[in-house]
């Protein structure tokens, strides 16, 4: 099958530094990618060129086939095909939960209210959040912010949503909250990128482990290969202060997640 997301040669400069170096990474429909490296390696910078974020790259980066470094992308489409949720949450605090769920379907996707409205509340409930459907984004704790703001991003019918540290900013509480949301994704085979620090987590979710360092991808691998026998020595040396996970019992996405 041919690829969803396909990074070829791919590289990214801030001003004279190369933040992304030679990327191929390839994705396909359904697949589950969770992006690890230490900070400042290009993680964010990756998921951003990915959503027209970024300028002043090189190479190829395609999405369903199409060259989105063209200069006539029209970004504002690709977007509603690409959700993206950040740390923060950015919900708009004047409006009710549901008035910010239904932005994007009814002004930019001019789509019938009626049908958006149906897809919010059945999201709502998914999310077991529906009793906030009219209450304001300061009423709700962290953890409820944040799976709204991935309801938001999903009521837009996205074909791949990508997903950076979503889970750290809030209290350790409220972490596996927003995560059982994703996994529920992925299991339903969602297209998901994911940028995470939660590495039970990266583990029992992901169908491969993409590991980067300084703007290189390093190594792509089976999680259960990575976290037991990666193969670099940079990997290795990330992964020793979270040597609990390689003895984890082998997950997946069918069980309960399990975090430490
Ligand atoms: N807007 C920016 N301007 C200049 N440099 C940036 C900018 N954003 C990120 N960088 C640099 O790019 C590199 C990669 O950053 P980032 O993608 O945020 O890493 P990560 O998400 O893996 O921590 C870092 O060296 C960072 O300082
Ligand atoms: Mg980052």
């Amino acid at each position: 099958m041919s690829a969803l997301i396909e990074f070829k040669g791919f590289n990214k400069f801030f001003g004279e530094q190369q933040v992304l170096n030679g990327i191929d990474l390839s994705v396909k429909s359904g697949e589950v990618i969770v992006i690890l490296g230490p900070s400042g390696c290009g993680k964010s910078t990756l998921l951003r060129c990915l959503n027209g974020l970024e300028a002043a790259h090189s190479g190829s980066l395609t999405f369903v086939g199409r060259e989105l470094l063209d200069k006539a992308t029209d970004w504002r489409e690709v977007r509603q095909q690409i959700g993206m949720v950040f740390q923060s949450y950015h919900l708009f605090p004047h409006m009710s939960v549901l008035d910010n769920l239904l932005l994007g379907p009814l002004k930019v996707q001019k789509r019938d209210r009626c049908e958006a409205r149906a897809q919010a509340q059945a999201l709502l409930e998914r999310v077991g959040l529906a009793d906030k459907r009219d209450a304001f984004p300061r009423q709700l704790s962290g953890g409820q912010q944040q799976r709204i703001a991935i309801v938001r991003s999903l009521c837009m019918n996205p074909k791949v949503m990508l997903f950076d540290e979503v889970t750290a900013a809030l209290d350790p509480e409220m972490v596996k909250e927003v995560l059982e949301v994703i996994q529920g994704l992925a299991r339903e085979g969602m297209t998901l990128l994911i940028v995470t620090h939660e590495m039970a987590f990266a583990r029992a979710v992901a169908d491969r482990i993409v590991f980067m360092d300084a703007g290189r991808i390093l190594e792509q691998n089976r999680p259960e290969i990575f976290f037991t026998n990666p193969q670099t020595a940079r990997a290795q040396q990330f992964l020793e202060k979270f040597s609990y996970v390689a003895a984890l019992p082998v997950t997946t996405q069918t069980k309960e997640l399990e975090l430490p």
